[in-house]
């Protein structure tokens, strides 16, 4: 019962009230207003799940700055040609530089196929933003057999780093740091990395999931961080919280609480233009240059998280363990 108790009801109550102190301050705060960016022509990103929500807007940013972006995104099963057809027709009609890759990361064999397709092209690396996210899925597995959650949010984009590190610290210069973005959540702060248990084979809880890969996924991007500066490599890497935004993230929650988010989420909640703020800063302010940036963003700023977010010896069993997973040792 105590441990029913522990593992399932705790994660739910604690997200749901960490929720509710995100909206409050989100409520009573100053929302962070991106500044004017400087042209980006002659730059190559990559955005994972940039066909919508917020990784639309971060992609529709970039190209009006003169970005070449390419998408990384599953085709859906629902979308009939003539839809897949339309969508690009949305962004193409404006000749900007878009083009759209088959990325499925709940499967590193895509993954990888999808650096090959990218590598093929011999283009620059300026930016990766790791962005696609999933939340409250009920339980499943990847391809590979890891914990969705883990599998999506984390481990693909965890591979999906590695395999494109060396384009990104060629495309790199001093003055003109190569950036990776990945994008977390302040769910984060409850989360716990249960290093025997990764992909919770011994119970499981969505929102414990969740919270996990969050965490997972700030632990990498400050230990790929330090490596690359104690490298030498003009490759930064960020973190970055967009707040609660009125996405499709929340479509998995419980009907009546997806009810009551639907309703609020039109008034308190950000709109996907304003949570992509915080992600296009971390990716193109030249205020963020250098080697001694990084860190977790939210707001617009740069925060100092939990304790075990510092921790170097969870960063590193994180890290080989996830290295290991992924198949690159
Ligand atoms: N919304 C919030 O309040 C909030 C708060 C904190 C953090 N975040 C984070 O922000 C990021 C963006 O979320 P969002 O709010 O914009 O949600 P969203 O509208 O649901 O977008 C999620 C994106 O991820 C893509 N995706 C899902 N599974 C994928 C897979 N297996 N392979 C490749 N792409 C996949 C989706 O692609 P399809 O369109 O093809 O399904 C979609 O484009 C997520 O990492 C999320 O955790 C959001």
């Amino acid at each position: 019962m105590l441990s029913s108790i522990r593992c399932y009801l705790l994660p739910v109550f604690k997200l749901y009230l960490l929720g509710l102190k995100v909206l409050l301050v989100q409520l009573f705060g100053r929302s962070f207003r991106l500044p004017v960016m400087p042209r980006q022509d002659g730059k190559v990103a990559i955005v994972t799940g940039g066909v919508r929500g917020i990784g639309y807007e971060v992609v529709r940013h970039m190209v009006k700055l003169g970005a070449h972006v390419f998408i990384g995104t599953v085709p859906n099963i629902t979308d009939s040609q003539s839809g897949q057809d339309a969508r690009k027709a949305r962004w193409q009609e404006n000749g900007k530089k878009i083009e759209f890759r088959k990325l499925d990361l709940a499967s590193l064999q895509s993954v990888r196929q999808f650096v090959q397709s990218f590598k093929e092209r011999d283009l620059p690396l300026n930016i990766l933003v790791n962005n696609a996210g999933v939340m409250l899925v009920p339980e499943g597995r990847t391809e590979d057999g890891f914990e969705q959650h883990l599998g999506v949010n984390y481990l693909g984009h965890c591979l999906l780093t590695w395999l494109l590190l060396d384009r990104l610290k060629d495309s790199g210069k001093c003055g003109h740091f190569s950036r990776v973005v990945s994008v977390s959540s302040s769910a984060h702060r409850i989360g716990k990395i249960r290093l025997n248990d990764l992909n919770s084979c011994q119970w499981y809880s969505a929102h414990a999931a969740y919270c996990q890969s969050k965490l997972a996924l700030l632990l990498f991007s400050s230990h790929l961080h330090q490596e690359l500066q104690r490298g030498g490599f003009p490759v930064s890497s960020f973190a970055v919280d967009p707040g609660m935004v009125d996405t499709a993230l929340y479509q998995y929650l419980w009907t009546p609480l997806r009810l009551a988010q639907s309703t609020i989420a039109r008034f308190l909640f950000k709109t996907p233009a304003e949570g992509a703020a915080t992600v296009l800063y971390a990716a193109l302010s030249p205020a963020l240059e250098g080697e001694c940036e990084g860190g977790y963003w939210a707001n617009g700023c740069r925060e100092m998280t939990t304790p075990v977010t510092f921790d170097p010896e969870l960063q590193l069993s994180l890290w080989e363990t996830s290295l290991r997973l992924v198949g690159l040792q």
